[in-house]
């Protein structure tokens, strides 16, 4: 009987309308169409896509959000960066996050914020120490992101200096990050990468 009722309330129990998960290369061609829509093509000319240009997303920090259906309704992934160097003259290992995109359709049902916290909670499981991202300020203060961790680093092009946040996952990762910050994940090289960063 109980057997019974189980079955009888996973079928009327609602479907949840949209869940998080990992990108796969099937989801490419989806996700760039999203980020046209989204974003508009000028999206290519942009600091960051310098950052992206050639590389692959971090290990396991490249998310999409899925429809009922399975189709891509949003999208995020999350960049190997050198964020300048620190005090002590090392290299300082962080994320550059974005784009972060959600299909207009579905804007304003808390898709945006379940990408941002998958991808954070992702990032800090495997041991990152910082996030960094060029947006918007009232946006992304919600999930941590504030400028004035970033005001000694300058991305590789024209910014905007207010739009440039950071989130620290480690308390202290970023104390006295000052410099370039540049691209430092895997390059592209085989066909199936290329068709997963296109
Ligand atoms: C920004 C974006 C990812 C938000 O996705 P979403 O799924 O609609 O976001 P959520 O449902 O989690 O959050 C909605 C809330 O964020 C607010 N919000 C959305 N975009 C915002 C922005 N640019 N600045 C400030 N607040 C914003 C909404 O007003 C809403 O506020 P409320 O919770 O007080 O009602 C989506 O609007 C988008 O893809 N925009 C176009 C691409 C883009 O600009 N991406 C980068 C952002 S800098």
């Amino acid at each position: 009987m109980a057997a019974v009722l189980t079955s009888m309330r996973a079928l009327f129990a609602p479907s949840p309308a949209f869940v998080i998960d990992h990108e796969t290369p099937a989801d490419v061609v989806a996700r760039e169409a999203l980020l046209d829509r989204t974003m508009g093509r000028d999206r290519r000319k942009k600091s960051s896509e310098k950052i992206r240009r050639g590389r692959v997303p971090a290990e396991g920090l490249a998310l999409v959000a899925r429809d009922g259906a399975g189709h891509v309704i949003g999208t995020v992934r999350l960049w190997n960066i050198e964020a300048g160097v620190s005090r002590e003259g090392q290299t300082v290992d962080a994320l550059l996050l974005g784009p972060l995109a959600v299909d207009c359709a579905h804007e304003g049902k808390g898709i945006g914020a379940a990408l941002m916290r998958a991808a954070l909670l992702e990032a800090r499981k495997r041991g990152h120490g910082a996030v960094l991202l060029v947006g918007d300020a009232p946006y992304y203060e919600r999930f941590g992101f504030f400028a004035d961790k970033t005001q000694h680093l300058v991305m590789p092009g024209p910014f905007a200096r207010d739009r440039f946040l950071a989130l620290e996952l480690v308390h202290g990762w970023l104390e006295g990050a000052a410099g370039m910050v540049v691209a430092s994940g895997r390059k592209l090289s085989q066909p199936t990468d290329l068709r997963r960063a296109a």
